[in-house]
Parts: C-alpha cells; sequence; structure tokens
C-alpha cells in the first residue's frame, strides 16, 4: 500500500447525516457514524482479506469472481461501487479488493476533490493496475465528475489550457486502473457516472450471528476475554452495524474491566448497556424519547413530527434523520401522510398494550386509515 491512510479524507461524524446539526455525545454510542474513538481503533480492527470478511455472502462472491478473473486476465478490474448506509465495511472492502489485487490503494474522498484539476493532478499519478478509492463519491464536485467518467471509460483525462475562445483541451494518458467509490448515498450518484461502474455492490445490515462473529474477531485483536452469551447480548442491540458493534463492545469492555471481572458475559453486557443506555433493541435515550412521546402524549399519533421534536425537546431535524430511520427500520414507528404513527410493535417494546381496532398501519390490527367508515 502506498501513501495515505485510509482515513485521512473521512468526514467528521454526523456532517452526512445533518449538516449543522451534530448528533449529542450520548448519541454517538448507537450511531452508525464513525466518531474520533472509533477511527482510533477501526485501523486495527478491519478486516484485511476477503476471507476475513464477515457477511454480505452475495456480495463476497460476486466480488471474488470479478477480482479473480481479473487476475487471469492480468487486467485491472472494472470499477467498483460500493453503496450501503455507514459502518457496514465499504471502506474496509475498499482496502481489502486493493489488498487482494496486490495493488497499491490511493485514497481521498469526494468533498476533497474541489477541482477538476485536483483529480486530474491525482489520475496522472497513478501506475498501472492501482486501486483509486474515492470515499464518499456522490459528494464530487460536478466539473471534477466529468473528468472522471472519461477517465474511467478511456484512461484519458482533457486537461483544460487557456481560457474562453483560445482554451485548448490536452489529452493526457491515464494509466489503466480500477476505481472503487464508496457512496452512503447512491440515489445522489449521477446516472452517467453510476453506468461507467462495472460492478455494483449494496451491502446490507447484518444479522445478529454475523455480528458476533465480527465481534469474536475484535475482542480476540483487542484481547478482550469473553464468555459465550456476552457478544450476542451485544449484537443485538448494534443496529445491524459492525462499526456499532465493535463500539459497544469496547464500551462493554471498559465496564467489565471498572465493574466486575474484566469479562465480557451476558450479565455483564447487560449492566453495562443499562448504564449507556442502550436497550434491547439497541434504541438509545433519544429513539425512546420519541416513542415514549408519541405513544403516551399523543395515543400513538398520527401527530407531526415538529410536535413530537417539541415534545423531546430536539430539532426537527435531529428527530427527521437521526432517530426516526432506525425507529422505522426496527418496525417501530411508520411515517404517514397524516403524520408519525406508533407500531404495535412500539407499544408493546415500551411495556404497553397497543390499543384494539385503532386505525392500522404497519403491525396494525384495526381498519385502514383510508377507510370510509
Ligand atoms: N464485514 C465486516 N467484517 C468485519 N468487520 C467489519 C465488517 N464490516 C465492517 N467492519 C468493522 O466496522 C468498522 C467500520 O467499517 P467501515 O469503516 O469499513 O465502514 P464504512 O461502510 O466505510 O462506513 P462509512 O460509511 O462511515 O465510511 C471497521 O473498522 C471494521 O472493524
Ligand atoms: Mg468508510
Amino acid at each position: 500500500m502506498t501513501g495515505r491512510q485510509p482515513d485521512d479524507h473521512e468526514q467528521p461524524a454526523g456532517q452526512e447525516q445533518s449538516a449543522g446539526h451534530r448528533p449529542s455525545d450520548e448519541r454517538a454510542l448507537t450511531s452508525a457514524q464513525a466518531d474520533v474513538d472509533d477511527r482510533a481503533f477501526e485501523t486495527s480492527l478491519r478486516p484485511r482479506r476477503l476471507i476475513d470478511f464477515v457477511g454480505q455472502e452475495r456480495v463476497r462472491e460476486q466480488l471474488e469472481l470479478v477480482l479473480e478473473s481479473a487476475r487471469r486476465r492480468g487486467q485491472p478490474p472494472d470499477h467498483v461501487l460500493l453503496s450501503g448506509p455507514p459502518g457496514l465495511g465499504k471502506t474496509s472492502l475498499a482496502l481489502i479488493i486493493a489488498a487482494e489485487l496486490g495493488a497499491a490503494i490511493r485514497v481521498t474522498s469526494g468533498p476533497a476533490i474541489e477541482r477538476a484539476g485536483d483529480l486530474a493532478a491525482m489520475l496522472s499519478t497513478l501506475s498501472e493496475g492501482d486501486v483509486l478509492f474515492i470515499d464518499e463519491i456522490h459528494r464530487i464536485a460536478r466539473p471534477a465528475e466529468e473528468l472522471l467518467y472519461v477517465a474511467m471509460e478511456d484512461f484519458r483525462v482533457d486537461v483544460v489550457v487557456g481560457k474562453g475562445h483560445g482554451a485548448t483541451a490536452i489529452p493526457l494518458d491515464v494509466a489503466p486502473f480500477t476505481l472503487v467509490g464508496a457512496t452512503t448515498r447512491s440515489g445522489l450518484l449521477t446516472g452517467p457516472l453510476r453506468d461507467r461502474f462495472g460492478f455494483v455492490a449494496h451491502m446490507d445490515f447484518y444479522s445478529d450471528v454475523e455480528l458476533v462473529r465480527v465481534m469474536t474477531r475484535s475482542a480476540e485483536v483487542l484481547g478482550v476475554p469473553t464468555r459465550p452469551g456476552g457478544t450476542e447480548e451485544i449484537a443485538g442491540r448494534s443496529r445491524g452495524t459492525p462499526r456499532i458493534a465493535n463500539r459497544l463492545l469496547r464500551r462493554v469492555r471498559d465496564y467489565a474491566e471498572v465493574r466486575a471481572d474484566g469479562v465480557v458475559s451476558r450479565e455483564v453486557a447487560r449492566s453495562a448497556l443499562a448504564v449507556y443506555d442502550v436497550d434491547e433493541l439497541g434504541l438509545d435515550r433519544l429513539d425512546r424519547g420519541v416513542l415514549d412521546a408519541l405513544i403516551r402524549r399523543f395515543s400513538g399519533g398520527p401527530v407531526g413530527v415538529a410536535t413530537i421534536a417539541v415534545a423531546v425537546g430536539e430539532e426537527v431535524q435531529t428527530v427527521e434523520e437521526v432517530a426516526e430511520p432506525f425507529l422505522v427500520r426496527a418496525g417501530l414507528l411508520a411515517r404517514t401522510p397524516r403524520g408519525r404513527v406508533a407500531t404495535d410493535a412500539a407499544w408493546t417494546h415500551l411495556g404497553l398494550t397497543p390499543p384494539a381496532g385503532r386505525a392500522s398501519w404497519p403491525g396494525g390490527t384495526g381498519p385502514t386509515l383510508f377507510d370510509p367508515s
């Protein structure tokens, strides 16, 4: 590997979710965004080879084929786009691709490429077979993106010299390289850019069993002793995200060292996560506050998000972008045209009995919202 560390250009935690508002510190535990502490550990916790990369079976199998056939042809593989929510292993996979190819990797990110010239300079220094990793590629500036299309397709960049009528484009060759792009927002990629990737990998959330495997490996690397049930307990609260699993594992280890015998067991994990306010489903204080307000103050909804935000003393944006995505994914909250609604599962999760015969939504029991009666 040459050059920079993978995390050089990664954005600060929270920036992707909402400009201007950072999740408060207590949120950090269940946030999928990397914080400073994660970055410090992630370099050592990253799987180095495809075989150590847990889960994502389909992606792994397809990628194996892409890499193996490229190796046999002795040519760089097609450009690869890795798409999926934060903390699921996109950066790890990018580094693995380079390692599996025995190739050097150059790391940059969309926001770091402000001008087309920055990208041209970078491309011109690539050697044949190098991997260029562009993180958060959907945030690349438009002129740079246009230059990138041509480089991806024809291994050429047109460097424009001069201005106005006198401007001329000088074509420069670029060594055949493989672009690996990562994005948390593939919907924001333009069609022409997406079309130039030969292989698009969609990363999914991990099962609890897979998260246990991730943590078992991390515990070994960190030298954290575990007992059966310990990592299982943490897995269920990790929101399907390896980054969160690894973070909770470290916090439980802290607790185990200070308040127990240093071993991560089920009981220790339970007590620790109670102290850290992460419940059995991985909900934190804000998530539960939203459900609590929705159910206890507004009878389960429907109620507008602005009202919920006032009730929990947060900004609308925080409720919408920080709390709601996971609540929706967990099937606890529904966004309907008339407002937010708590599902039956949400009532049950708070230890309450869902009211019978109310309007139905995912998980509901009664007639639908749109019934004429
Ligand atoms: N499949 C996996 N197997 C083992 N560990 C994993 C896996 N995926 C992720 N991890 C762990 O989670 C951490 C975060 O992963 P990574 O940085 O690759 O995520 P990402 O998708 O790039 O996130 P972001 O969108 O924030 O950049 C890694 O350091 C690694 O420890
Ligand atoms: Mg990343």
